[in-house]
């Protein structure tokens, strides 16, 4: 069995429709990864023994996506010095607006890398564990610079009228 780069974390298996956007981008790229739910406030014992032994495992990139008050993300940047990715969940009752600050705000020291809310900010989570992961190791490099030429050429393709 391969082992993962990268650990999506998620909330809720609620969120899942959302963040299983990142996974087919990782999956697209061929990186190992796994995916799992987890909170912050419901399971926070199981969120410090996950992400204390991330490095461990050989994890190099962290995902966590979480709607409302949302501190899944924060939480787990404080128990690793991963690269952290925070994904803010669209809500119903303020849109995700709730979950982006509470997730982007990070006070000085301890950093999310926080990304657009939803599926969008999902699926670009996926690419930016990507690009981290291509820093070290070429084959991915190549493979993003190929992602990136592939839609500029859909563009390119693109006419109105
Ligand atoms: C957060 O609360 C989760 O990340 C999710 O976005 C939100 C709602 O969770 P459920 O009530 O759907 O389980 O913790």
């Amino acid at each position: 069995m391969t082992t993962p780069l990268v650990g999506i974390l998620m909330g809720s298996k609620s969120d899942w429709e959302a963040m299983r956007q990142a996974s087919e981008v990782l999956t697209r790229f061929g990186v190992a990864h796994e995916s799992k739910v987890m909170s912050a406030h419901r399971t926070p014992g199981m969120v410090t023994d996950y992400v204390s032994g991330a490095i461990g495992r050989g994890l190099e990139v962290i995902i966590a996506g979480a709607g409302g008050a949302a501190h899944l993300a924060g939480v787990v940047a404080a128990h690793t010095i991963l690269p952290v990715i925070g994904v803010p969940m669209q809500t119903s009752a303020l849109s995700g607006l709730d979950s982006l600050l509470s997730t982007v705000q990070m006070p000085k020291g301890i950093p999310v890398a926080t990304v657009a809310i939803g599926p969008s900010g999902a699926a670009n989570a996926g690419l930016l564990a990507v690009a981290i992961l291509a820093n070290s190791r070429p084959e991915l490099r190549a493979k993003l610079q190929a992602y990136r030429a592939e839609m500029a050429e859909a563009i390119k393709k693109e006419t109105l009228g």
